[in-house]
C-alpha cells in the first residue's frame, strides 16, 4: 500500500492504495465519484473515461499512481451550480436510455470540444467513435453535441 495524494474536481486527497489500482476504483470506491462507470474494464468501451490534461482517458486502465495531473470527471464539469452546456444539452435532448455509457459519452464530448469548439458532423462522429453505447443513442448524442455547440459562440 502507498500513500497518494490526487487532484480531482479541484479538491486534494489522498488515498492510502496498492499504486497498480485503476484510477476507477479509487474515484468511485475512495472519493465517492460515481459518475464515471464499470463497463468493460479493458479500455474499449468508454463508460469510465475521465479527463486529464485535456484527453478523455479510460480510468479502468490507468494506475492510480501514474496519476500526475488533475482529473476531472463528470462531476466536475458543472460550476457554481450550473451545469455544463454538454450536460444541459443532454437533458434537453434527452438522450440517455439507460445511461450507464452516458459519462463517458459527455466526457468525450467535453475533450473534443475543448479541442475544436465548432465541429463538423463528421469530425464528431470520428472524435465519438468508440465511445460505445449498447442502446444505441448515437442519433442523439450528435444531436446534443450540435445543441451544445451552438451556445458557445464561434
Ligand atoms: S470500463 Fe473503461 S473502457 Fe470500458
Ligand atoms: S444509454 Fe444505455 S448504454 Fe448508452
Amino acid at each position: 500500500m502507498s500513500k497518494l495524494t490526487l487532484k480531482v474536481n479541484g479538491k486534494i486527497s489522498t488515498v492510502d492504495v496498492d499504486p497498480g489500482t485503476p484510477l476507477l476504483y479509487i474515484l468511485r470506491n475512495e472519493l465517492g465519484l460515481q459518475g464515471p462507470r464499470f463497463g468493460c474494464g479493458l479500455g474499449q468501451c468508454g463508460a469510465c473515461k475521465v479527463l486529464i490534461n485535456g484527453a478523455a482517458v479510460a480510468s479502468c486502465i490507468t494506475p492510480v499512481s501514474t496519476v500526475t495531473s488533475e482529473v476531472t470527471t463528470l462531476e466536475g464539469l458543472a460550476s457554481n451550480g450550473k451545469l455544463h452546456p454538454l450536460q444541459q444539452a443532454w437533458i434537453d435532448e434527452q438522450v440517455p436510455q439507460c445511461g450507464y455509457c452516458q459519462n463517458g459519452q459527455i466526457i468525450t464530448a467535453k475533450a473534443m470540444l475543448d479541442k475544436n469548439p465548432q465541429p463538423t458532423d463528421a469530425q464528431i462522429r470520428e472524435a465519438m467513435n468508440g465511445t460505445l453505447c449498447r442502446c444505441m443513442s448515437y442519433y442523439r448524442i450528435h444531436m446534443a453535441i450540435k445543441r451544445a455547440v451552438r451556445q458557445v459562440p464561434a
